[in-house]
């Protein structure tokens, strides 16, 4: 059982999700959180990995460390996107198998089901069909990482569960400018134009994919409560519902900051996958749904990109 003094291992605490964790674990009360920089151990290192679990003997991991990026990202740094999720998730996962962790939570993704798959995605379409080829390499490490926790709650006895976001956005997202997911990207190229006095964003490809996105602490809250939740099935969808065409989430961030600029596309970057909604029905049915609207989120992450990366903010008319 999960209670507010379980010694809890919260792995990517500086991350987007990570942070997001960590600060819902926090205004809950839990009492003994360890979490360490990627400075002082690289989780890609196994007897290190394995050093500190053994040292901190945790009851409860959560593994929100991962090599993240956007379908650029993804695309270029293939081996290190395939190579850095499988170490991390085996040194994070075995470790804490055998320091006699009993729960567990990985985070996967919306990445890791097919191209063309049936909508919206049920958990048991995985492995149904082809992966989209331009993050092939990332969804193959976590399409493994699902298997070593189904794997060791076969053989060992665990509850070690896989939670599968759709896109996330929030609090310490990356904005950088090719290596980001789509939904940071524009909201930066929304208030670059701004600041630039541009009349126009332009978007990668042909904006036409659809999108689902889900607010970070959401994400944070689904971990904590799937963390402590029995449950029979351990591969669960943690999407919003929230779903809209890049163009349409283009828009709707032009219409929360007042400005209506034209969209020029550049049509010989990649589009990925045309459609992925994830079906959370599965979520639902054991009690937990994401609460956070998309212009609540989408204000807390102007804020948050504001805060850290522009100085004259007052040029924009924020609530
Ligand atoms: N972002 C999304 O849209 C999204 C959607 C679905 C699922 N997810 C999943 O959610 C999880 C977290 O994603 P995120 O968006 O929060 O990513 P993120 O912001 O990039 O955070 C990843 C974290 O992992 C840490 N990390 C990476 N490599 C490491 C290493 N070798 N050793 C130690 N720490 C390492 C990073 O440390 P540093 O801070 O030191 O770099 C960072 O804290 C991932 O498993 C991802 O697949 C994300």
């Amino acid at each position: 059982m999960i209670t507010k003094n379980t010694r809890i291992f919260l792995a990517g605490h500086n991350g987007m999700v990570g942070s997001a964790i960590l600060r819902k674990l926090k205004s809950k009360n839990y009492k003994k959180i360890f979490y360490i920089s990627r400075k002082k151990l690289d989780l890609r290192d196994q007897n290190a990995v394995r050093k500190y679990i053994n040292k901190i003997k945790p009851q409860a991991v959560i593994l929100a460390a991962a090599k993240v990026g956007g379908i650029h990202a993804n695309n270029k740094y293939k081996a290190e996107f395939i190579y850095d999720n499988l170490s991390i998730q085996n040194n994070v996962i075995n470790s804490s198998y055998l320091a006699g962790v009993k729960n567990l939570i990985f985070l996967g993704s919306s990445c890791v089901y097919p191209k063309y798959c049936k909508q919206p995605i049920k958990e048991e379409y995985l492995l149904s069909n082809y992966l989209e080829k331009t993050n092939e390499p990332y969804a193959i490490a976590k399409i493994a990482g699902i298997n070593l926790c189904q794997s060791y709650n076969e053989q060992y006895g665990l509850n070690y569960k896989s939670l599968m976001p759709c896109n996330a956005y929030g609090i310490n997202d990356n904005y950088d400018e090719t290596n980001s997911h789509f939904f940071p990207a524009l909201i930066r190229k929304v208030i670059d134009s701004i600041q630039k006095n541009k009349n126009y964003i332009s978007i990668w490809g042909n904006g036409r994919p659809l999108r689902e996105l889900i607010y970070c602490d959401d994400i944070a809250d689904a971990c904590i409560f799937f963390l402590k939740k029995k449950t029979n099935k351990s591969i669960i969808n943690i999407g919003s519902g929230i779903e809209k065409t890049i163009i349409e989430y283009a828009y709707f961030i032009m219409r929360h900051l007042k400005v209506n600029f034209k969209i020029k596309f550049e049509k010989k970057k990649l589009n990925g996958t045309p459609r992925k909604i994830l079906d959370s029905n599965l979520a639902k049915n054991y009690g937990w749904v994401s609460k956070t609207t998309l212009e609540q989120g989408l204000s807390i992450a102007i804020n948050d990109y504001l805060k850290k990366h522009i100085i004259e903010r007052d040029k924009f008319n924020f609530k």
